[in-house]
């Protein structure tokens, strides 16, 4: 059954609103949710021109208990059947700065790792009821990797990663998909804020083209680009002493 209404979180800008566009078709509402409300606008305009329904919703993923009644007031209106919980915080410090601040790493984990994975059990609880449903998570390469530039943004991919793949056993008798979706570099404003190289950069339309695809299969696990498959099956064979040694020069 394809997904009729989609919720996208981080549908403001980057891979989140490349998402939202190529999931817009008539047929299809569009539950967008964002903070900055000329961008969240702009990317309804554009879902709504390509024929969905969208239903902007702007506010912060941090405030928890709000982020939590929302989801539950929207899934009573209009049943959710596919869940992207995409919205992000980028991590990287600065090399002249010794730690990362407490209060920027609970921001991090907040909107990383807490916000979708409270948003996430609630729609596994939602769509089992019901029999069917898909929920998505954006997480990224990083969770592969203990990057000294970014602890706490590394850290909460990771969690993240294995909640996903924990909640999919959890679901499947359930008929409830859990899809993990780990982007290398993909040209958005988190990425341009970061100084390091970035190989294999591609667009966030490219990205979001190939994630909708391998969402649509029922893919339980997205790399993108696969170059970064790879490169984590390589790195995964190597002396974990050897990665942390080239990270901690790098
Ligand atoms: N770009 C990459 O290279 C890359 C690589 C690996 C993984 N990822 C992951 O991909 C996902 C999307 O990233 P992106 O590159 O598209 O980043 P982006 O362009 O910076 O977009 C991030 C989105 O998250 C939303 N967001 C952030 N904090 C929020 C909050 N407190 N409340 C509500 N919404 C919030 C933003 O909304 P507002 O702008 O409206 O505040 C924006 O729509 C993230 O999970 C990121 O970790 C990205």
């Amino acid at each position: 059954m394809s997904a009729k209404t989609i919720l996208i979180t981080g549908a403001s800008g980057g891979i989140g609103a490349a998402l939202a566009r190529c999931h817009a078709r008539a047929g299809v509402t569009l539950l967008l949710w964002g903070r900055d409300e000329e961008r969240l606008n702009q990317t309804a305009t554009q879902c709504r021109a390509l024929g969905a329904d969208c239903i902007p919703c702007l506010f912060d993923i941090r405030d928890l208990d709000d982020m939590v009644a929302r989801l539950s007031a929207q899934d009573d209106r209009t049943p959710i059947d596919l869940a992207i919980f995409n919205a992000g915080l980028g991590g990287s410090v600065s090399k002249d700065v010794i730690a990362e601040t407490p209060q920027r790493s609970r921001a991090t984990a907040e909107v990383n790792f807490v916000s979708p994975v409270m948003g996430a059990n609630l729609m596994a609880g939602a769509m089992a009821r019901r029999g069917h449903g898909q929920i998505v998570l954006v997480g990224s390469i990083a969770e592969s990797y203990p990057l000294p530039m970014a602890p706490t943004y590394a850290a909460t991919k990771a969690g993240l990663a294995m909640f996903a793949e924990a909640l999919g056993i959890r679901m499947a008798k359930h008929k409830v998909r859990v899809t993990l979706v780990s982007p290398g570099f993909v040209d958005t404003a988190m990425s341009r804020g970061v100084p390091e190289a970035k190989p294999f950069l591609m667009t966030a339309d490219a990205a979001a083209a190939i994630i909708t695809r391998r969402i649509a299969r029922g893919d339980r696990r997205i790399v993108v680009p696969w170059q970064f498959a790879v490169i984590r099956a390589a790195t995964g064979l190597l002396p974990r002493a050897l990665v942390r040694w080239v990270l901690g020069r790098a």
